[in-house]
């Protein structure tokens, strides 16, 4: 069912200090930062051959990784996305399996433009995951 790993995403406090990390000293592709409002994050994209690296940094006072920062103040590794073909199907199939969707169940509009959900940690190995349609 799980496709290609769409991204890795890197929870970070200072974005551009991360963003010039990747680009000058690893010199990687690194895209300009985005904001995402709905999702509380302002994100920039790693582009490498065969995958991305998503970093995240907080956008507002609710932001879902404000927390997750408090518990890793270097930053750390927050989620995985695997893409999918039809989110729907992945989402009841996965809570049929027992996992839990966060939020309302019902997917948004990530950060490339389409479909993403996220599925809870203690249900996927201790790891969050978010599923993409693409
Ligand atoms: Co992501």
């Amino acid at each position: 069912m799980i496709g290609r790993l769409n991204h890795v995403a890197i929870a970070v406090r200072d974005l551009e200090t991360s963003a010039a990390l990747y680009r000058d000293t690893l010199g990687a592709r690194v895209s300009a930062p985005q904001a995402l409002p709905a999702h509380g994050v302002t994100v920039v994209f790693i582009e490498l051959d065969n995958t991305k690296i998503e970093l995240l940094a907080p956008l507002g006072d609710n932001s879902p990784i404000a927390k997750f920062l408090e518990k890793n103040p270097d930053g750390g590794m927050h989620h995985l996305c695997y893409e999918v073909e039809d989110i729907l199907a992945a989402r009841d199939r996965l809570k049929a399996a027992g996992a839990r969707v966060l939020g309302d169940g019902e997917p948004r509009i990530g950060a490339h433009g389409k479909p993403v959900l996220f599925l809870h940690p203690k249900d996927l190995s201790g790891t969050l995951v978010e599923l993409e349609q693409v």
